[in-house]
């Protein structure tokens, strides 16, 4: 099973073009390890809450996508909007992922605090919020995605089984 995803870089400056997003690429370079995700969709928009959810929708809903990973805006700034826009569109929380993500985070630094990430599943569609820095992806994306694929499975009815 292949899982298709979106990957949303939230970022007014990598939008307008003065700072170049090494964050998505961090992602694809992350899940391109794993076989069984595969990327379909990337895009980088501003920090604004309403174009985060429009596009989180669209690729949920028209692109069916079964994973959607965003970066950036999840922390204490005016224009970190991303987990709102998250709230949003999500039908049912997932509050593990963001915990397992700032629990792993804090074994490197107590500053994992301040990311107010998100996740929550749209229909079939995870969405998960993560932090900004491409040091940030690589320290939490490998960590959650073998479990991401496991939750996938259940989701989309591939797996009832959660016994190893
Ligand atoms: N998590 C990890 N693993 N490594 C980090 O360096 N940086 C933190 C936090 N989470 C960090 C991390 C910091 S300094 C901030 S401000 C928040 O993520 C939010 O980052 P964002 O606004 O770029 O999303």
């Amino acid at each position: 099973m292949v899982y298709k995803v979106g990957i949303i870089t939230a970022s007014d400056k990598g939008y307008a073009g003065t700072r170049k997003d090494l964050s998505g690429p961090a992602i694809e370079e992350a899940v391109a390890r794993s076989k069984v995700f595969q990327v379909e969709k990337k895009v980088i928009l501003p920090d604004e809450k309403d174009l985060l959810s429009d596009h989180m929708r669209k690729m949920a809903d028209e692109d069916h996508l079964d994973l959607i990973l965003t970066t950036g805006g999840t922390g204490f700034s005016k224009r970190d909007v991303t987990p709102e826009a998250t709230l949003a569109v999500m039908e049912r929380r997932c509050p593990g992922i963001p915990e397992a993500m700032r629990s792993i985070s804090f074994q490197i630094t107590p500053r994992a605090m301040l990311s107010r990430a998100e996740a929550g599943i749209r229909g079939e569609t995870l969405i998960i919020n993560l932090p900004g820095s491409p040091k940030a992806i690589r320290e939490t994306l490998e960590y959650i995605l073998p479990s991401i694929e496991h939750g996938l499975d259940i989701l989309k009815g591939n797996s009832s089984e959660c016994a190893r």
